[in-house]
């Protein structure tokens, strides 16, 4: 098993989310948080001063999948969340060892 960690922009998790629907991965985990690239967050016009921005809102998607979709789940959210500007995000994939369904015998 292989588990993504997706960090997207929040306005592309309803696109992410009905692709992924679609090819029959409905299940996945998903947080609001903030980071930063290599960009280290962005500048911004404030009342006409410049304006740091350290940590941008983004959205954190969790999923795990058998091995062999992984690739395909990785695909699908590259195409969906993109838009060609920094700060499109950035895809973690890990091994996982084990995932316990907590209702199974
Ligand atoms: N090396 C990293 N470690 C942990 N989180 C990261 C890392 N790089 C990016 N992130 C997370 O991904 C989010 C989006 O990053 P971002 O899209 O700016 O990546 P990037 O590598 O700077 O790419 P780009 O040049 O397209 O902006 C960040 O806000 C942060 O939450
Ligand atoms: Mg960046």
């Amino acid at each position: 098993m292989k588990k993504i960690d997706a960090i997207i922009r929040p306005e592309k998790l309803d696109r992410v989310s009905d692709a992924l629907n679609e090819k029959g991965h409905y299940a996945m985990t998903v947080s609001d948080v903030h980071g930063r690239g290599e960009q280290r967050g962005i500048r911004l016009q404030f009342r006409g001063k410049e304006v740091m921005v350290d940590l941008i809102p983004k959205i954190k998607v969790e999923i795990v999948v058998d091995a062999a979709d992984a690739e395909e789940v990785v695909a699908i959210i590259k195409d969906k969340a993109y838009t060609g500007e920094n700060g499109d995000g950035r895809i973690f994939v890990y091994d996982i060892d084990k995932s316990i369904q907590i209702r199974a015998e």
